[in-house]
C-alpha cells in the first residue's frame, strides 16, 4: 500500500515551539520514519505548508528543510482542499482569529495551548469546531513525558494506595535581558500581549491533574510579578506587566490536594525543571520530565524531630529509580501521530478543544482568585 499524503497548514513555525517541537521534531520526523502508521497498516505522510508573516524567514526555513510550500497568505493555504489540517503555534493572541478562519474553511484543527486568552473565546472555538463538524485537538505534551508516563504507570498499578497530595515545582531563572539575553520571548512578560505564567502554565496543570489524578474542583492562586522591568529582543527595556510566578493550591475530585509553584523567577535546586511529588498511603513518588523515583511504605524511614542533633539519615538515598521498561519517543510527535490517526481513521483523541477550554478556564479562575484573594470553585 503506498502512503497517502495530506497537507498540513502550519502557522507560527518561525517561533520556538512551532519550529523545533512541531515542524522538526514532529512533522518532519514523522515523514522521515515513513509516515504515521494506521490500524490497517497504511501510512500517512504529512505535507507541511508553512504560513507566517515574514516571507524571508519562511523561504529560508522551507529551503533549509526542502519544503515546497510556504505562503504569507493564510486564506490561500486554507482554500486548498488538499490541506486537511490547520495547525497553530502562533503567539496566543493571534490564535483565535486564525483558528476560526480555519474552522470556517472546514479544516481539522490542532493547536498549541492555551487555545485562547479567555474561557469565553476557548469555548467559542470548541463550539465553532463542533458546529462545523471538524476534528479538533490541543497540545498536551506533558502527558507524554517519560517521567509522567512512569507516574501514570504507578497510579494504574495501584502503587500509591490512596493518593493524598501532589506537590509540583516548575520553573527556572529567566534572565532579565540586561546583562544576559532572556531565554524566552518578551511577549511572555506583557499581559497586553497575551503573556503571564498563569495563562501559560495553568492550562498544563489542568490537563496533567485531570488525566492523572482527577478534575480540579477549586483553585486558590497568588500570581506575582517579581521582576517588574525586563529588556526585550531589541535591547529595549520594558515594563513586565504580566505575572512571572504563581503559587497555586488546587483541590481535586476525590479530595486530593495539589499544590503547584510555577515560576520564571526561581533558581533550580532540583533534578529537573519540573518535578511532582505524589504522596499516598502506600508509597510516594517524585516524577520529573524523564525520571521517576519511589519510596514504598515498607522502606520509609522514621525521622524524629530533634534540632539538637545533625540529621542521621540521607533522606534522598532512600528512594529507588523506576525503570523505563519501554522506549519513550518525543511527546509532541506521539501526540501528532494520535491526531493524524484521529483525522484519518477516527481513532480516539481525548485532548480536544473542550479540554483545552477547561485549561483556559483554570488560568482565568487562577488570575481571578489572585486578584480577589480567595479560593474559587471550578464547576464540573
Ligand atoms: N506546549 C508547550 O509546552 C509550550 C511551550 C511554550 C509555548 N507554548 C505555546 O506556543 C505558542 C508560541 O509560543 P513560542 O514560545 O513558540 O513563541 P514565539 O514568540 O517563539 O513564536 C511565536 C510565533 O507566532 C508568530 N506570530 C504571529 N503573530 C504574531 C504577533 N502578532 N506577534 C508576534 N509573533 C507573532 C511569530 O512569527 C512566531 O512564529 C504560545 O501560544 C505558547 O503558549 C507551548
Amino acid at each position: 500500500m503506498s502512503p497517502q499524503s495530506i497537507g498540513v497548514v502550519m502557522n507560527g513555525v518561525t517561533g520556538r515551539m512551532g519550529y523545533r517541537q512541531h515542524l522538526v521534531r514532529s512533522v518532519l520526523a514523522i515523514n522521515e520514519q515513513g509516515g504515521v502508521t494506521l490500524a490497517d497498516g497504511g501510512r500517512v505522510l504529512l505535507r507541511p505548508v508553512l504560513v507566517g508573516r515574514s516571507a524571508e524567514k519562511l523561504e529560508r526555513l522551507a529551503g533549509e528543510h526542502g519544503i515546497a510550500d510556504w505562503t504569507t497568505d493564510l486564506d490561500t493555504a486554507l482554500a486548498d482542499d488538499a490541506n486537511l489540517i490547520y495547525f497553530d503555534a502562533q503567539v496566543t493572541q493571534a490564535r483565535v482569529k486564525a483558528v476560526l478562519a480555519a474552522i470556517e474553511a472546514g479544516k481539522h484543527i490542532y493547536a498549541e495551548k492555551p487555545t485562547a486568552e479567555t474561557h469565553g473565546d476557548a469555548l467559542a472555538l470548541a463550539e465553532a469546531a463542533a458546529a462545523r463538524g471538524v476534528k479538533n485537538g490541543v497540545v498536551q505534551d506533558k502527558l507524554f513525558l517519560p517521567g509522567l508516563l512512569k507516574l501514570k504507570r504507578l497510579i494504574d498499578g495501584g502503587f500509591f494506595g490512596r493518593i493524598l497530595s501532589v506537590r509540583g515545582e516548575f520553573g527556572y531563572w529567566v534572565f532579565e535581558g540586561d546583562w544576559q539575553d532572556a531565554q524566552r520571548p518578551s511577549w511572555n512578560y506583557r499581559t497586553e500581549d497575551g503573556g503571564g505564567i498563569v495563562l501559560d502554565m495553568f492550562p498544563h496543570w489542568a490537563y496533567v491533574l485531570e488525566n492523572l489524578f482527577g478534575r480540579v474542583t477549586s483553585v486558590y492562586a497568588q500570581a506575582v510579578t517579581h521582576i517588574p522591568e525586563r529588556v526585550d529582543e531589541r535591547g529595549e527595556s520594558y515594563r513586565a506587566t504580566a505575572d512571572d510566578a504563581a503559587y497555586g493550591v488546587f483541590e481535586l475530585e476525590g479530595g486530593i490536594v495539589a499544590q503547584i509553584n510555577s515560576s520564571w523567577s526561581v533558581r533550580v535546586n532540583r533534578d529537573e525543571l519540573v518535578e511532582f511529588q505524589v504522596d499516598g498511603t502506600h508509597g510516594s513518588a517524585v516524577a520529573g520530565l524523564r525520571n521517576c523515583r519511589i519510596q514504598h511504605r515498607a522502606t520509609t524511614p522514621k525521622p524524629v524531630w530533634n534540632p539538637d542533633l545533625p540529621a542521621t539519615a540521607r533522606f534522598r538515598d532512600g528512594w529507588q529509580e523506576v525503570p523505563d521498561n519501554a522506549e519513550f519517543d518525543n511527546g509532541f510527535k506521539i501526540q501528532w501521530e494520535l491526531f493524524v490517526r484521529h483525522v484519518v481513521e477516527d481513532a480516539p483523541f481525548p485532548y480536544d478543544f473542550a479540554s483545552g477550554a477547561r485549561g483556559v478556564r483554570l488560568a482565568e479562575l487562577g488570575l481571578r482568585s489572585s486578584a480577589e484573594g480567595r479560593r474559587l470553585p471550578v464547576e464540573p
